[in-house]
């Protein structure tokens, strides 16, 4: 048996979430399904824990769509934000709270009001705030920064993890009691290596939902590539192979996509580090009088030599370029900047929180380094109700 669950709103949903639907079809995924489903329509607080790419967003939806809850979803990413802009993030704040709060403001949590909250990368959160969370959750209310009066809530908390939270209590970096309380009910997103019946269904899936926008119809796996997709380990689980599907789609011929289409990378190579230079390895002091192919053209622009940078890129196999050309991107901003992060956004167009995001990923920014930003920038509140 298989389940297609059509997801309500996809067009709504941010750009993270681009699928339209959730396909199961391994005995494991569906059992997961029906256990997520009875759990669903509880008001429990809800763990997703995975490997990342595994789903565990697209399941906090589903967990929120099967409730019934009227109010909105909110997603809410905890590593995203200083210790101390998370705060009123997600409690709000009044008027005069802080340096630079001029009007009161609703946190995330009064925006989930009536619906779901989801926290992802709950590991994030600091220590102080783990425990302001779990007091939110015992007393079903909230109280803003600056003020003493509390606000009744009614919001389903979903947070979600693709770290080991009890490791991670064991080190001390996170609550014991906060971790009891979210995993009431654990939902364990399994890899996609451990539910193979999967695989198939969901390349057919990614086909049939790339295959029209790319102007083919019909587009089949062959036997080899069936058998080369089943066998692979997917590091990167459902993500990674929507991925090379999308890849094999764009060069595969006669609409059948043979072994040789799917890019598929062995772990030591994909995780090589993303700070590593993409051009081919040549002595930089060389490489500055006498540039390595591919030559740029004397007529083409900086981006133009990029785009040929990137294509070359692509047939040589990489399928990790958007990592390695984000990591590049803020690495050389950071850098021209001097590690100014002010500088570094505007000349990048991005907030300043968007910034602080990049930089964490590519281990720009320790914890340590998190100093509160004192201006509070708009974030976006994706409504899916
Ligand atoms: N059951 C499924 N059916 C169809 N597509 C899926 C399914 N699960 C995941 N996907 C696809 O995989 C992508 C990743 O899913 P999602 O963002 O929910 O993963 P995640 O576990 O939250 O990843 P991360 O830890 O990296 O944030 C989605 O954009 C979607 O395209
Ligand atoms: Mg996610």
């Amino acid at each position: 048996m298989e389940k297609v669950l059509t997801l309500p709103d996809s067009h709504a949903a941010p750009l993270s979430i681009r699928a339209k639907a959730l396909v199961f079809h391994d005995p494991g995924s569906l059992a997961l399904l029906s256990h997520v489903e009875r759990i669903a329509r509880s008001d429990a607080t809800v763990l997703v824990i995975g490997e990342t790419g595994t789903g565990k967003e697209l399941i906090a939806r589903h967990i929120h769509t099967t409730s019934g809850r009227k109010g909105p979803f909110v997603a809410v990413n905890c590593g995203a934000f200083s210790e101390t802009l998370i705060d009123a993030e997600l409690f709000g704040h009044e008027s005069g709270a802080f340096t630079g709060a001029s009007q009161a403001r609703a946190g995330w949590f009064e925006a989930a009001n009536g619906g779901t909250l989801f926290l992802d990368e709950i590991g994030d959160l600091p220590l102080a705030l783990q425990v302001k969370l779990l007091r939110v959750l015992q007393e079903r209310q909230v109280v803003r920064l600056g003020s003493r009066r509390g606000i009744a809530l009614d919001v389903r908390l979903v947070a979600a993890t693709n770290i080991d939270l009890a490791r991670a209590v064991e080190a001390q970096h996170f609550r014991a009691d906060l971790y009891y309380r979210l995993s009431v009910a654990g939902v364990r997103l399994p890899p996609l290596r451990e539910r193979p019946a999967d695989i198939l269904p969901l390349a057919r899936h990614f086909i049939l939902g790339y295959q029209s926008r790319l102007g083919m119809d019909q587009v089949q796996l062959s036997p080899a590539s069936q058998a080369a997709l089943l066998s692979y380990s997917w590091p990167g689980n459902i993500r990674e192979l929507e991925n090379v599907i999308h890849f094999a789609l764009i060069v595969c011929r006669d609409e059948v996509i043979e072994v040789e289409d799917l890019k598929l990378v062995p772990l030591s190579r994909s995780s090589a580090s993303p700070a590593q230079p993409v051009a081919p390895s040549a002595p930089a002091a060389l490489a500055e009088v006498a540039p390595v192919e591919p030559a740029i053209d004397a007529g083409a622009t900086p981006l133009d030599s990029l785009v040929s940078a990137w294509r070359e890129l692509l047939a040589s196999g990489q399928t990790d370029l958007f990592d390695k050309t984000e990591s590049a991107l803020i690495h050389a901003a950071y850098d021209f900047c001097h590690q100014n992060q002010v500088r570094t956004a505007r000349v990048l167009g991005i907030t300043r929180n968007m910034l602080r995001t990049h930089l964490k990923r590519h281990g720009l920014l320790g914890v340590q380094d998190d100093e509160p930003i004192p201006a509070h920038e708009p974030t976006e509140i994706p409504d899916l109700a």
